[in-house]
């Protein structure tokens, strides 16, 4: 290896380690999921590992109060089209291999649960979505299609912190963060 080369990858490697260690804290968690209640009681012996009831996907509650960039489009659009031409939209698309399975990179390039939520050939979370600034949002889209979205906000003024929990020193690629002056490009076609 060439010098220059070797010290990229170790400090490619390094960067990835420690993300790897401290993982980024992720954008607004999704409010904590109702407890359901166990059809019989527990057991006694291993903690069981399958769920007593159907979760509504293979990843479970975690999930639950996200809508998915698919589903602001209904109402959003132009804020959507918007999105959709900038590297958020496709910032999944970066990660080849490994690094698309592992932990090390992923956290930074899809929204809510740091790992790929598949769907079949789709990855539903890829990218850095509408949820990822502005919070969880199915809540909000069913509330404003009953015609009430007063009654689940969103976050409108997305704070700095959002943005450096992923625009930060431990990216392989940081070049710096001006919040001040992206903050008026994230809907904004390139
Ligand atoms: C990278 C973070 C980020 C992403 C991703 C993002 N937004 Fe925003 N959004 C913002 C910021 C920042 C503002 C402006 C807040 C301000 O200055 O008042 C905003 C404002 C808004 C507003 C308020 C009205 C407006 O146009 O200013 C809506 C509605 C909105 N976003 C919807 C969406 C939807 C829908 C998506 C996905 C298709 C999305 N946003 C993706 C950060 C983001
Ligand atoms: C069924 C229609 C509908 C859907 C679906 C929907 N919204 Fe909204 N959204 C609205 C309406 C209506 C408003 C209120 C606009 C206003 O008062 O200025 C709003 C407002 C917002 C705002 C501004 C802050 C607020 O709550 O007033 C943001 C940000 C936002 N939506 C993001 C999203 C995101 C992200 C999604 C997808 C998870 C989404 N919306 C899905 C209809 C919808
Ligand atoms: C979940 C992690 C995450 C969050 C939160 C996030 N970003 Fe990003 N951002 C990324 C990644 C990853 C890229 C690189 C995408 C690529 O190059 O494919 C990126 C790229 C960008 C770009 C270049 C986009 C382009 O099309 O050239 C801007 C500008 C930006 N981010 C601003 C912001 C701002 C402002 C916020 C907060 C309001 C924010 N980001 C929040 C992960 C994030
Ligand atoms: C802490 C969050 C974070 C982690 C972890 C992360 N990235 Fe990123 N990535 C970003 C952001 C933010 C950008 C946009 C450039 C920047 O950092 O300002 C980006 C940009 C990129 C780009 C575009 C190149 C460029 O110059 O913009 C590639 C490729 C990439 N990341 C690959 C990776 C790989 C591979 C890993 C794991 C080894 C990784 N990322 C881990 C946040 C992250």
């Amino acid at each position: 290896m060439r010098p220059l080369t070797w010290l990229v990858s170790v400090v490619a490697l390094s960067a990835a380690v420690s993300a790897a260690a401290q993982v980024p804290a992720s954008p607004p968690a999704p409010p904590p999921a109702a407890p359901v209640a166990p059809a019989t009681p527990a057991p006694p012996g291993p903690p069981v590992q399958q769920p007593v009831t159907p979760q509504p996907d293979a990843v479970g509650d975690e999930t639950a109060g996200y809508a998915w960039a698919g589903a602001c489009k209904e109402c959003h659009a132009e804020v959507h089209a918007a999105w959709s031409h900038t590297k958020h939209s496709t910032a999944l698309n970066r990660l080849r291999g490994d690094d698309r399975t592992g932990t090390a990179c992923v956290g930074c390039h899809v929204t809510g649960p740091a790992r790929l939520l598949s769907e079949g050939a789709d990855v539903k979370n890829a990218g850095v979505q509408c949820e990822a600034c502005h919070g969880p949002g199915r809540a909000h889209a069913e509330a404003a299609r009953a015609g009430s979205p007063a009654s689940a906000v969103m976050v409108r003024k997305v704070p700095e912190s959002t943005c450096v929990a992923c625009h930060n020193e431990k990216s392989p690629h940081y070049r710096g963060f001006f919040y001040s002056a992206l903050i008026g490009l994230v809907h904004k076609t390139k």
